[in-house]
């Protein structure tokens, strides 16, 4: 059978005007060191895929992912869910493309042909059984056929991954980290909480930037004229000797709002549920917009409209700076305010709502 398929393989070379310049058969006994490496490291590389699969399915359901605050207990094993997660997946897809890779080139046969280009169209019966003789005689001498452990560890490799990346994919549309139903521990455990929030009780100021991070400058009433705005960001007493804390303020993505004054006369729509987070006609919201985070820093005072300058998104102001315009689907994040004793401005709570990009609200 082997001696008329080589002469099937001659003849179907002659043929097709092919000229078999080099020919390297694999090494096909199962007890040679070439194909003992061989397996080793196709097993090998697909234990991997088998094995950072399971892990990153494992890790995906079981790490401890909500949000902890920096330096709060368990922030360490928190900041490691999604390195962890990436690192797994990724062994995975690059064990199985070693497991691959090693099976072309350490057992497929090395061959160098030339073959004359031809024309004819379709293929005749000779060149059919012929090219079934040539297949038919790769999957022998690379033993693909006999090994079969090599299909079927990668097939369980594959699989197995897919169910892990399935898992993972499904899971984003079934799992909302915003829903605060699943949090047990305390309420406000999301993963918004910005440099507004106080655990701790202590008063948070709006405090401006004026370039210059270690100066501190609270804001009042009286620093802004009808029809006017100003950046502000949190400040704490117990902040005020530290340079690092007071220059992160600036720095925490998620900290800018902006503190708007109303023109006199200003109409504003009811909203019960608003209710007591602004002062007289002192408002403030998340200064990143819903879209894709672009800072919202100009007010047309005629409109009392918001416009972010990337992709002309407007928010109405008299409407709690809900969108009427362009691509933001979701209102700017309320920031509660009051006025202190001590007559600056402090806020009275978190944001409404996540800010920055829509695509964070996945409830
Ligand atoms: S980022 Fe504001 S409209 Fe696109």
């Amino acid at each position: 059978m082997g001696s008329d398929r080589d002469e099937l393989l001659r003849h179907g070379a002659e043929l097709d005007g092919v000229e078999i310049v080099e020919y390297e058969p694999s090494d096909r006994h199962p007890l040679s060191p070439r194909y003992r490496r061989g397996r080793l490291l196709v097993l090998g590389s697909s234990a991997v895929t088998v094995i950072a699969s399971v892990a990153a399915a494992v890790v995906y359901l079981a790490w401890p992912w909500r949000y902890v605050t920096p330096g709060g207990e368990g922030h360490t094993l928190y900041r490691l869910y999604t390195p962890l997660l990436g690192t797994l997946l990724g062994l995975a897809v690059l064990g199985l493309a070693a497991a691959l890779l090693l099976t072309a080139k350490r057992l497929l046969p090395r061959e160098v042909s030339v073959q004359r280009r031809h024309l004819e169209n379709g293929s005749t019966s000779e060149d059919r059984a012929t090219f079934a003789a040539t297949v038919a005689d790769a999957q022998e001498r690379t033993g693909l056929r006999r090994r079969s452990v090599f299909g079927r560890a990668m097939a369980v490799a594959a699989s197995t991954l897919g169910a892990s990346l399935g898992i993972v994919g499904v899971g984003a549309f079934v799992r909302d980290p915003w829903d605060r139903r699943t949090h047990t521990t305390s309420p406000e455990d999301t993963p918004w909480h910005t440099g507004w929030h106080s655990p701790d009780g202590e008063t948070v100021y709006l405090r401006m930037d004026t370039g210059e991070p270690t100066e501190v400058v609270l804001v009042r009433p009286e620093d802004l004229a009808p029809g006017s705005t100003v950046p502000v960001f949190p400040f704490r007493e117990s902040e005020r000797d530290d340079p690092e804390a007071l220059a992160k303020a600036f720095e925490e993505s998620d900290n800018p709002a902006t503190l708007y004054r109303l023109p006199e006369g200003t109409a504003m729509a009811e909203r019960a549920d608003r209710a007591g987070l602004n002062y007289r006609d002192y408002y403030a919201y998340s200064r990143l917009c819903t879209h894709l985070g672009c800072p919202v820093g100009m007010f047309e005072t005629a409109t009392r409209r918001l416009m972010c300058p990337c992709h002309q998104s407007q928010f109405d102001l008299t409407a709690y700076a809900r969108p009427t315009f362009g691509p933001a689907a979701r209102a700017l994040p309320q920031l509660p305010i009051a006025l202190h004793p001590d007559g600056h401005f402090v806020a009275t709570g978190d944001f409404t709502g996540p800010v920055g990009p829509g695509f964070w609200e996945l409830g």
